[in-house]
């Protein structure tokens, strides 16, 4: 009996010591410096937990077993995904985590609860868990490419239908079958459909907003976890939820303020009632420039704002951008990178990319820094972004993107933007910036542009 108190009294003193260690490694990870450091602290701050957790009640070979299976298995997968692949990495992971709540959510209802308020936590979790696990199978899929369903197709409408059906089911089972003890039937027929609706909340949303739902979902499955923790009464299982919980939700409402939507309008509604090819004529005449004269200009330029956007991601020009600003700089040019919070397809995927290719993170800039100051830039030089420097987002009223915030490009000296064509960018809307009399397009591969620009320098 004292022994058993003694290792629940040691397990909480070293919950209480892993839940310090799990919100010190989230702050670290706010800075690129220490945010290594905080991934490494939280994940043995995880290990610590899980091992206390198993003390007394299971077969220490048995925990040593499956933390060695998961830990190979974790490592490999972690080694050989690209960092541009990460989002979907974390899809996965989230997805897992559903299915662990989701299964001991089962396992507890086979346990028979013993109230009412057991038996609706143990709905609650078995929904989110279900939901996250499906939804995150999903949202692998259509950021990967390899499933590819319109959002109009009969399969998508049946799938949908079901997650209304299923929340209506939840909802039913927590309010009104408690009073009257769930059947297994009862119970089977929930699992089932809050899996098929896990499918039905993601298929009917696009690719490009996936991003956005994979940090949403990472956010359930830590309320799911927090649940779990409930019905277990673990405290561990609660703080580390909740803290997913928490900084998921947080970054899918900085993503949506970034792009100037609701949550509801990403989930329900997409950008496609915008979708317009534009009227490329009414905007007036574009200005092209070819390498050798931008080179001429950027040789003189005695300040450059880099504004990376998708279309670097796309070309992989990350590496010839950065040889580029460092002739620049040795040329004494001032440079700076202007970096959008929703640039590209993913959170933080210009950081990602120029810290792959070795950019400081010094003289990284983000919007509310550098538009101040923007009439002061000598040349502004957008490579494959679009959306992020449309100034229709502060100038035209009605446009899909208006009150999006962006890097004010326009107003630079001069704009040189990078791309292939007059092509739109995600938010399928014309950009008024390619039109203005200040701006140069110069047209191509980003990464074949940068590199005859690199070439130039060096001749
Ligand atoms: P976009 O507006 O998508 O524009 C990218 C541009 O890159 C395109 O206009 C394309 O034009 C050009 N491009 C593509 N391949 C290229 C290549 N090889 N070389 C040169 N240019 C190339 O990109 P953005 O400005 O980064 O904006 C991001 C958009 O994604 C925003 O609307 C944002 O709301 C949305 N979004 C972001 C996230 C996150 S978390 N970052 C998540 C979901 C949605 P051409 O085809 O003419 O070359």
């Amino acid at each position: 009996m004292i022994f058993s108190i003694d290792i629940s009294a040691l397990q909480n003193i070293t919950y209480i010591f892993s839940s310090i260690l799990f919100i010190s490694g989230i702050k670290m990870l706010g800075k690129e410096s220490t945010a290594v450091k905080g991934n490494l602290l939280s994940a043995i701050a995880m290990l610590v937990a899980v091992g206390v957790t198993c003390i007394g009640i299971i077969n220490p070979l048995i925990l040593f077993a499956g933390v060695l299976m998961g830990a190979i298995v974790g490592s490999l997968i972690a080694l050989k995904v690209k960092m541009t692949s990460i989002p979907e990495m974390v899809a996965l992971f989230n997805g897992f985590g559903g299915l662990a709540t989701f299964l001991i959510a089962w396992s507890e209802f086979n346990n028979q609860p013993e109230s009412i308020f057991q038996s609706s936590l143990i709905m609650i979790t078995l929904a989110i868990g279900g939901i996250t696990f499906t939804g995150s199978i999903v949202a692998y899929g259509k950021l990967s490419e390899r499933l590819k369903i319109a959002k109009t197709s009969i399969i998508t409408k049946i799938f949908t239908t079901i997650f209304y059906i299923s929340i209506s089911f939840l909802l039913y089972s927590i309010f009104i079958t408690p009073f009257l003890a769930p059947s297994f039937e009862f119970f089977i027929v929930l699992l089932v459909l809050v899996l098929l609706g896990g499918i039905g909340f993601v298929l009917p949303i696009g690719g490009g907003d996936m991003p956005v739902v994979i940090s949403l979902l990472n956010s359930f499955s830590g309320i799911a976890a927090a649940f779990a923790g409930l019905i277990l009464l673990n405290n561990v299982l609660i703080v580390a939820g909740s803290l997913v919980g928490a900084s998921g939700l947080i970054l899918t409402i900085i993503m949506a303020k970034a792009m100037n939507r609701s949550i509801n309008n990403i989930l329900f509604v997409g950008y496609a009632s915008s979708k317009s090819k534009s009227n490329i004529e009414e905007q007036g005449e574009v200005n092209p420039i070819s390498v050798s004269d931008a080179y001429l200009i950027l040789e003189n330029a005695s300040s450059v704002l880099i504004v990376p956007g998708y279309g670097m991601a796309v070309a992989q020009a990350q590496h010839s951008v950065r040889e580029l600003g460092e002739l620049l700089e040795e040329n004494g040019t001032d440079v700076k990178y202007g970096i959008h919070p929703v640039a590209g397809r993913m959170p933080g995927h210009m950081n990602v990319l120029l810290a792959e290719a070795n950019v400081s993170y010094d003289i990284l800039a983000e919007p509310e820094d550098v538009n101040p100051s923007m009439d002061a830039v000598d040349v502004a030089l957008v490579i494959g972004a679009n959306d992020v420097v449309n100034p229709s987002a502060t100038e035209e009223p009605g446009s899909p993107i208006y009150g999006m915030p962006i890097i004010e490009a326009h107003n630079a000296k001069t704009v040189f933007v990078l791309k292939r064509s007059m092509s739109s960018g995600f938010a399928g809307v014309q950009n008024p910036l390619f039109f203005k009399t200040n701006t140069r397009m110069l047209f191509g591969d980003a990464k074949e542009s940068i590199s005859g620009l690199v070439s130039e320098f060096k001749d």
